[in-house]
């Protein structure tokens, strides 16, 4: 069949808000008497906002209470969102655009899959909600990548068999989660950080239309 699932995670691969998450978690965690380093926030990346507070405590040996867990979450979150707030279309990664529109114009069905539960409304201030025929993020799933339950169900929306869905990932945490779903896996990004996906690009300046047709009709790669 020449029709293919194309499922995209959203920070990192079509709006770079990845730098976003990070500044809201160094001042959590500096708040807190917490060293936060780059290198620590790759880990990060595609881990939902829960599993995110566990790891960074975990990093730093200390324990909170629920209710102060709780109160860490709303303030990262309540940061992240005045990011969110100033965002507009200038903040879509290069190129995400023009693959867009060549899968739209080649009637393939495309999905969201994130893990981040503000997917929407990041969707809706970069204007590409309407691109989406199924949207699947942090709201959706009960458990965050690497299980595969956010793209499995991306794929079940999109009515498309998980063998024949391709998605585009820029965290290690995607990468396994797409692997496990049986997907083929594009990583977006840096070589040696998503060695395991099949195949990896620096962005999607690098992807040419003639790479996606082969994607489409299963043309070897
Ligand atoms: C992922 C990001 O897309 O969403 C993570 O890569 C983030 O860094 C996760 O923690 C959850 O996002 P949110 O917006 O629900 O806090
Ligand atoms: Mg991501």
């Amino acid at each position: 069949m020449n029709k293919k699932g194309f499922i995209f995670d959203l920070d990192g691969v079509i709006v770079d808000t990845a730098k976003y998450h990070y500044l809201a978690w160094k001042k959590i965690a500096n708040e807190i008497g917490i060293d936060f380093q780059k290198e620590q926030n790759e880990h990060l990346k595609g881990v939902s906002r829960i599993e995110s507070l566990k790891k960074i405590l975990k990093w730093a040996e200390k324990e909170v209470s629920e209710k102060e867990f709780n109160t860490l979450l709303n303030k990262k979150n309540e940061d992240y969102l005045t990011y969110i707030s100033k965002m507009n279309v200038s903040e879509i990664l290069p190129d995400v655009n023009r693959i867009l529109s060549y899968l739209i114009q080649k009637k393939q069905p495309i999905a969201l899959g994130s893990a981040s539960k503000n997917s929407r409304k990041i969707l809706e201030k970069v204007q590409l909600t309407k691109k989406f025929d199924a949207i699947i993020d942090g709201n959706n799933v009960t458990k965050a990548k690497p299980n595969p339950e956010v793209f499995l169900k991306a794929a079940e929306q999109l009515n498309i068999a998980p063998k024949d869905c391709i998605v585009f990932e820029d965290s290690i945490a995607g990468i396994q989660a797409a692997n496990k779903a049986n997907m083929i896996s594009i990583g977006i990004g840096d070589k040696k950080t998503l060695q395991e996906a099949n195949y990896i690009f620096k962005d999607f300046t690098e992807i040419s239309e003639d790479f996606i047709n082969k994607l489409i009709y299963n043309n070897s790669l």
